[in-house]
């Protein structure tokens, strides 16, 4: 079947040839929820501000070549500064739980729910969004981990996510807002190895995915009959390995701000065959596709963030 748009997309995710469904989701799927992506004008990786950070001149000009160092294995072995520096807001977010999920979000478990079509969401975001909708932990994969649990990188000694953020509240220096925390930075140290290796159980670049990334997709690929791509660059890997490893036959939707994944074979324009490209904002997308497919939302309204809600009441969909 031929996708070339989102009401064909919805009779095809309704029909008997689909069977499953696969959704990889990046940063992207968040920024309506309030939290920036990565590589995006004013995303992380842009705004990042070495000169502020707890580190060498030679680290800082590292950073500054290459801001991915900040999230690398070899950084954080070095010095937890960094990762700990700009992570504190985010971390401290999480734990107060400032940000909720958004309607690209909520499409997870519609189509669970509604369908039962829901293989699996692989997630590389690691703001625990995916795991807030309600869909039973067992459809959703961290491939980059979460932010809510703590263990030393050096050991793999855990540590309590509230004790973690007790830490990192007094002893990490808030390097956008100096007057929030302490002026100097202080390590957190592990109770096990005593090493200040403490952090949150993302997977930072050089290290290795959790098991279940690899184990789940052999098992759920081959299956799928569609690949859903969510606001994802696709630049990082193995990651973005899922969208060459489904079979010729799955047919693959990007929801994407942009173009992504041109070089790993998406195919964009006319000529694409099996490929659909379902360009703009994803919360915007999803709500004409649960529109499409006429599912209703009324339970979910109040919980979105404002964002949501907004473009919910402009649009009028599904609501009683
Ligand atoms: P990126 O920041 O690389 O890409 C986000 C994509 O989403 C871009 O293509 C944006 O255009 C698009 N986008 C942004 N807002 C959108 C919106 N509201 N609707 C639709 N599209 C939107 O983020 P990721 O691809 O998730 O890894 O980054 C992959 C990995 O790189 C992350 O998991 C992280 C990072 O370094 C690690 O830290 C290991």
């Amino acid at each position: 079947m031929k996708i070339n748009d989102l009401a064909t997309l919805g009779r095809f995710i309704l029909s008997p040839e689909c069977k499953s469904v696969v959704i990889l989701t990046g940063a992207g799927i968040s920024v309506a929820s309030g939290i920036p992506d990565f590589r995006s004008p004013g995303g992380m990786y842009e705004t990042l501000r070495p000169e502020l950070i707890t580190a060498t001149e030679k680290q800082r000009r590292l950073m500054e070549i290459n801001p991915t160092s900040v999230v690398s294995t070899e950084m954080f072995f070095q010095t937890a500064f960094p990762y700990l520096e700009v992570r504190r807001p985010f971390i401290l977010g999480v734990r107060d739980k400032i940000w909720k999920p958004t309607i690209a979000h909520y499409f997870a478990r519609l189509l669970h729910d509604n369908t039962g079509k829901l293989t699996r969401v692989y997630t590389q975001n690691i703001d625990g969004l995916t795991n807030a909708v309600g869909l039973p932990d067992d459809k959703i994969v961290s491939v980059h981990g979460t932010i809510s649990k703590v263990a030393c990188e050096n050991c793999g000694q855990g540590m309590d996510f509230d004790s973690f953020c007790n830490e990192v509240e007094t002893k990490i220096k808030d390097i956008y807002n100096p007057e929030n925390g302490p002026r100097e930075s202080q390590p957190i140290r592990c109770s096990s190895c005593g090493k200040a290796t403490v952090k949150p159980k993302t997977v930072l670049f050089g290290s290795s995915l959790p098991a279940d990334f690899f184990e789940l997709s052999a098992q759920d690929l081959p299956a799928a009959d569609l690949l859903m791509v969510v606001g994802t660059s696709l630049v990082v890997g193995p990651a973005n390995s899922l969208v060459y490893s489904v079979p010729q036959s799955t047919i693959r939707v990007v929801i994407n701000n942009e173009p992504v994944g041109e070089e790993l074979g998406i195919e964009y324009g006319p000529e694409a065959e099996r490929d659909y490209f379902a360009q703009g904002n994803c919360d915007d997308v999803f709500l004409d596709l649960i529109n499409e497919l006429g599912w209703n939302v009324d339970d979910i309204i109040d919980d979105l963030p404002e964002y949501s809600q907004t473009l919910m009441r402009m649009k009028g969909k599904n609501q009683s």
